[in-house]
């Protein structure tokens, strides 16, 4: 190799090292794509009659169910893909999954209300709830994957507390489940 190339060649090396998005910041933004689309979801269930007319909002949930898994996978991905945090960065990644659990524990509480309506939800003769119980049993298999994933990457004492939450989360999800039995 020519001399004159080792600058060069240390100058791509070393720009290739640097993140060009801080860290946290990647995981934070998949956190917030999934607690908008918990938002999403939950306004559209708020919006379920139910019977045959609900049929519409029915298949929106449905869909919005499915966004969220994505959401989720997404977030999983992104996680697995990023470096161990420093200290700092772990206490904005966890601060995100603090603001996120009360968004699913009233989403989780709204579905849970709905399930009048959605036990006739099918064209009106017909439950859905076991389209919903599968949904939820779904999203409660991802946010128990990525609470995994992050728990990974996070700096102590935030790897330490991380797993009482991913737990809060994950019981939040089997009382939800537990009303659709
Ligand atoms: C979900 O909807 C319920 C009922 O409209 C509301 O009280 C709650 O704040 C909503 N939660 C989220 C995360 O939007
Ligand atoms: C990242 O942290 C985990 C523990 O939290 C540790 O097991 C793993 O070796 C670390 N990875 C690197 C590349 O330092």
């Amino acid at each position: 190799m020519h001399l004159y190339l080792l600058p060069l060649l240390a100058t791509t090396l070393l720009s290739t090292a640097t993140p060009i998005q801080k860290r946290d910041s990647t995981v934070v933004n998949a956190v917030t794509a999934i607690a908008t689309q918990m938002t999403t979801l939950n306004e559209t269930v708020t919006s379920y009659t139910g019977g045959l007319l609900g049929t519409g909002t029915a298949l929106k949930i449905e869909f919005e169910s499915i966004k969220l898994s994505h959401a989720l996978k997404d977030a999983i991905s992104t996680t697995e893909a990023t470096a161990n945090l420093t200290s700092d960065e772990s206490g904005t990644v966890a601060t995100a999954f603090v603001d996120l659990k009360p968004k699913i524990d009233s989403t989780l509480d709204n579905i849970v209300a709905r399930k009048p309506e959605f036990d006739t939800g099918l064209l009106g003769i017909g439950s859905l709830s076991f389209v919903v119980k599968w949904n939820l049993q779904q999203e409660k298999d991802l946010a128990g994957q990525l609470g995994e994933a992050v728990v990974g990457i996070l700096a102590e004492p935030y790897a330490s507390v991380a797993p009482l939450l991913n737990d809060q989360i994950a019981g939040a999800f089997e009382k939800a489940l537990a009303a659709y039995e």
